[in-house]
């Protein structure tokens, strides 16, 4: 039996509600007939779907990226405000955009939301003044053509746009307009320069990856100008196949789940800027999405080849219990690491691979969703030093074949700043094994409680008319120091320890 301590005067950090961040791109059914569904009967006047931004404010969205992704990487923003709207031939997703969502209507969406706006700009085919006149649209109170282009839309107040990021994934052959490393630092230098003349109090990213090489022309040309550093992860790269790993295979994920941060976090170390930069993790989920013969240099001509396949995406029997341990795991791993990592983006949050799925009569919430409500909701904003005793593991076969030995146990132990209630997140992987902790700790005076999300089986998904997976409640009495608590196979749960009421 594992047995967890805490140290309970040890503070890793103040986690930013930021780390429960999403992500939409005009891609496939996410934003049309995803959020915006003007011809519904479940929309409001402005065309948003009401069922999902009622499921958006469940889980408390704090911040939401857009509008890609590599579609922003020959999107151009001037084209989708006003009143004259054209559609366009996406040529990152190749299809028509009409253009009818564009910025003002983001930001409205953002405000029915409550959460932070997060503009990822063109640096594809995109100039740095073309970034820094969105700035100018956003942020300006009235100079300048672009702010009284946006009084004359109809917003009278600017936007104010906080959080920008300059490019997405610009490294990767397949993005449009990719760049190599030395001419990138130099276009970032370039329009980050220009978008903080415009507004210096802005945040700003920009595109990376692990790559030494290229983080450090970004680094060495603009850290100065940077206030964060963007970079992704996929686990299951799937998006030529759809093969999806299997739930040992997606254990076998979480094999050093964090290796990005640890080599981000290196780097900035070494180079002395991790006071200064954060990592923004802004698109991350276990599974690539699927879009076969599009970001390969065979280009699929028919829309059979190309373009239907995308609709395999929305197969809701496929985001099962796997998917919920593992985005669990990976929410821990951030936790943990909330001294550098200040922002992350679940990619994405409707429809595709996101955690709601939407249909012309209604949503259906995908275990994913279960696990953002239950970290959002149920677990404290502080992290507090914890060690583990007798942690068993799990041989696992990874999808290469490797061999591998990870822990059966996740724990995160948090509190609520300002009070002495404990909130520990447990992510049990073992597929069968209803395994236990013993809480070697004490909490006098305090009532234990536990919020588990799992299933009848690892396979188990939400579909329409099919709920399996959800937050369940069980209320475990008085606390007692070394006291047991089960934790039933495939299972995320999270353990209150909260103070009897005087
Ligand atoms: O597969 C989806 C794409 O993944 C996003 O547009 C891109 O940013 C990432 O590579």
């Amino acid at each position: 039996m594992l047995k967890v301590h805490i140290n309970a005067m040890r503070e890793i950090g103040a986690r930013s509600p930021m780390l429960y961040g999403h992500f939409i791109e005009h891609f496939h059914r996410q934003i049309y007939g995803g959020v915006y569904d003007p011809g519904s009967p479940l929309s409001d006047e402005d065309g948003f779907r009401v069922d999902v931004l009622e499921a958006m404010r469940k889980i408390k969205v704090p911040v939401l990226r857009w509008p890609g992704g590599c579609f922003v990487s020959s999107y151009h923003w001037k084209d989708a405000v006003g009143k004259v709207r054209q559609p366009f031939f996406d040529k990152a997703w190749r299809v028509e955009d009409p253009n009818t969502f564009g910025t003002d209507e983001y930001i409205k969406m953002c405000r029915k939301i409550g959460c932070e706006p997060y503009i990822c700009t063109n640096a594809g085919t995109g100039t740095a003044e073309e970034m820094s006149d969105w700035t100018e649209y956003c942020n300006l109170e009235q100079e300048g053509k672009y702010a009284k282009w946006r009084i004359a839309n109809g917003y009278e107040q600017p936007h104010r746009v906080k959080y920008w990021s300059i490019g997405n994934e610009n490294y990767g052959f397949w993005e449009i307009g990719a760049k190599p490393a030395q001419e990138w630092g130099r276009l970032v230098k370039e329009s980050a320069k220009m978008m903080k003349h415009v507004d210096p109090t802005i945040e700003l990213s920009a595109a990376a990856l692990t790559d030494i090489h290229w983080n450090l022309e970004l680094l060495e040309n603009c850290g100065e100008f940077l206030d964060w550093i963007s970079i992704h992860e996929y686990w299951d790269g799937i998006n030529q196949t759809n093969d999806y790993a299997n739930y040992e295979q997606t254990m076998a994920y979480t094999y050093r789940i964090g290796h990005s941060i640890d080599e981000v976090r290196g780097l900035l170390t070494a180079m002395k800027l991790e006071k200064n930069i954060k990592i923004a993790f802004d698109e991350w989920n276990l599974r690539g999405w699927y879009h076969p013969n599009v970001h390969t240099i065979k280009q699929g001509v028919t829309k059979e080849e190309y373009l239907y396949p995308r609709d395999k995406n929305d197969d809701n029997t496929k985001y099962t219990m796997a998917d919920a341990v593992f985005t669990a795991c990976f929410l821990n791993e951030l936790n943990r690491n909330c001294d550098i990592v200040g922002m992350a983006n679940f990619a994405p949050i409707v429809n595709t691979r996101g955690c709601i799925y939407t249909y012309p009569e209604g949503i259906v919430l995908r275990s994913t969703y279960y696990i953002f409500d239950l970290y959002v909701n149920y677990l404290g904003d502080v992290v507090l030093d914890s060690w583990e005793e007798d942690a068993p593991t799990l041989n696992v076969t990874s999808k290469k074949g490797e061999e591998l030995k990870v822990n059966t146990l996740d724990v995160l132990v948090t509190k609520w700043a300002g009070r002495s209630d404990l909130a520990l997140a447990v992510v049990n992987k073992d597929s069968s094994k209803t395994c236990s902790v013993s809480l070697s700790f004490s909490a006098s005076d305090s009532q234990v409680k536990m919020y588990t999300v799992s299933g009848s089986s690892i396979e188990s998904y939400n579909d329409i008319g099919h709920e399996e997976v959800k937050i369940e409640e069980t209320e475990l009495g008085d606390f007692r120091e070394n006291m047991e608590i089960f934790l039933k196979p495939h299972s995320v749960n999270v353990i209150q320890i909260k103070k009897n009421a005087i």
